[in-house]
């Protein structure tokens, strides 16, 4: 089983409509491609963890890189797990502009990665919602 995590940085400008377009699609592709994971964004940058079989994650990857509605890829680890982190595909956004709720996100993001097993994945996605309080206003 591989696991990729990269973290990017939105279009200006994107909006709800763009994201619920982005989680449409993944959904129905991951399903079919045996991927699960989890994206998670603030409006103003990514992050997003995707498993499964090698080829189908890289190809994935490919895909997401070349999406002009994020810039800025960043691919933050790249390894072998033994068994699925994340046993589902999610995503969980804070909201974008003015109905941004970063006390709901984190406790979303919390919650989502309650039954990660790796610590380190865990403080990696519940430290994004809290450091992007603080630089992304
Ligand atoms: C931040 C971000 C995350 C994405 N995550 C996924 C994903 O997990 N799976 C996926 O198939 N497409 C994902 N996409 C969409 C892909 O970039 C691409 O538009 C899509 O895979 C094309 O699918 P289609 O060929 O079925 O239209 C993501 C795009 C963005 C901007």
């Amino acid at each position: 089983m591989h696991q990729i995590i990269y973290i990017s940085t939105a279009r200006p400008g994107i909006t709800v409509t763009d994201v619920e377009a982005i989680l449409a699609t993944s959904r129905a592709n991951n399903r079919r491609d045996g991927i699960t994971g989890l994206l998670i964004s603030d409006g103003v940058r990514f992050l997003q963890a995707l498993e499964g079989e090698t080829g189908k994650v890289e190809a994935t990857f490919q895909r997401i890189k070349a999406d002009p509605r994020h810039r800025a890829t960043v691919l933050l680890s790249g390894k072998s797990v033994a068994e699925r982190q994340f046993g589902m595909w999610e995503m969980a956004f804070g909201g974008f502009g003015k109905v941004r709720d970063d006390a709901a996100l984190m406790a979303l993001v919390d919650s989502l990665v309650a039954e990660v097993r790796d610590s380190n994945t865990r403080a990696l996605f519940s430290g994004f919602t809290r450091i992007s309080r603080k630089t992304a206003a």
